[in-house]
């Protein structure tokens, strides 16, 4: 065993993926478990997110249980999003569990919910927690990148190039719905990688008028297809909202609607996605066992940096205005 944290009193490290599931985090997993058996420490898979915790779905994982999952999409340890994991009750049957488990410390990967999850047990238990962020939507404070969000975006292109074959040889204008319940970074990003026309987010508002407007003005200029990227969580009523009403204004457009939907959440992940989740699953476990906790781990400028949860939870990530820019400026 390697010398270094042999101090640190935790023995058993839990890990468990919660929330929506995200392509990478099973690599978070298998580096999680990689790097808790090289630092001597044993681990133990929690299934079903904070549900297992509860009903006590616990299975010791080895090196080997961990063999080939880097390039599988989903979770192997399956996740939940347990109401009963908010109730105190629901909290001290969890702890209690921990303890007859004798597992001493968590590693917990997934988004928002998770992190408050994880804040509020550690405070009422003095367990110690850090936090991993999975989740596609990449709308997580105090990380550039989150685990999922790569993947998710090539699935979002692929699909759009594909939508792109058709509305080209309809003559149609598509509005295409992606994820994105309170951000917009797939929608934008996924708008810049894809060529759409244009992009409606949470963040913005969505002015009817503007984008009726441009879109007139690529048909003036003899676009012959239009495809404009709106995030779920756009505040005019969502892609077939607007697209009814664009519809009505102007009947002389062939107007569709794609919602992608989960399959934006599927897939195996991307390099770029593995290679994250596998840092930061190294970075988790060395920060428990120096005596860290209630931080995420997290990336910024290529370098780990570590975000309290209380900061995670209660900031904003904000887009770059200038990425929206980009996009006007691209589809002129
Ligand atoms: O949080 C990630 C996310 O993909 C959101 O963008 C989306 O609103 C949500 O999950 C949908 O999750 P589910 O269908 O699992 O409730």
């Amino acid at each position: 065993m390697p010398e270094d944290y042999i101090d640190n009193p935790i023995r058993r490290v839990g890990v468990l993926t919660s929330g929506g599931d995200a392509p990478g985090m099973n690599a978070a997993v298998r580096a999680v478990t990689r790097t808790a058996i090289f630092y001597g420490r044993e681990v133990v898979g929690i299934f079903h997110g904070y549900k297992g915790l509860i009903e006590k779905n616990f299975k010791p994982l080895a090196s080997g249980d961990v063999s080939n999952i880097i390039q599988l999409g989903g979770t192997i340890l399956k996740t939940a999003r347990s109401i009963e994991f908010r109730t105190k009750e629901g909290r001290e049957k969890a702890f209690q569990n921990l303890q007859e488990a004798g597992i001493d410390a968590l590693v917990v990967i997934g988004g928002d919910g998770t992190f408050t999850g994880a804040r509020i047990f550690a405070q009422e238990f003095g367990i110690p927690i850090v936090g991993i962020p999975g989740t596609i939507d990449n709308d997580l404070f105090g990380t550039d990148f989150t685990i999922g969000y790569d993947t998710a975006l090539n699935t979002i292109i692929e699909a759009v190039d594909k939508i792109r074959d058709t509305a080209t040889a309809h003559e149609r204008l598509f509005f295409i719905e992606v994820m994105g319940r309170d951000a917009g970074f797939l929608a934008l990003n996924g708008g810049i990688a894809s060529g759409a026309e244009a992009v409606l987010i949470p963040e913005t508002d969505t002015d009817l008028m503007t984008l009726e407007n441009f879109i007139k003005s690529g048909y003036r200029k003899s676009k012959n297809s239009s495809i404009v990227l709106v995030a779920e969580g756009e505040k005019a009523g969502g892609a077939f909202a607007i697209a009814k009403q664009v519809e009505k204004d102007y009947p002389q457009y062939d107007v569709r609607v794609t919602v992608l939907g989960h399959i934006q959440r599927g897939g195996s992940p991307t390099a770029s996605d593995r290679i994250l989740a596998s840092r930061l699953g190294v970075a988790a476990v060395e920060t428990l066992l120096d005596d860290q906790q209630s931080v995420m781990v997290g990336i910024e400028n290529d370098e780990i940096a570590l975000v309290p949860f209380n900061k995670a939870i209660k900031y904003d990530k904000v887009l770059n205005p200038k990425l929206l820019d980009s996009i006007r400026i691209l589809s002129s």
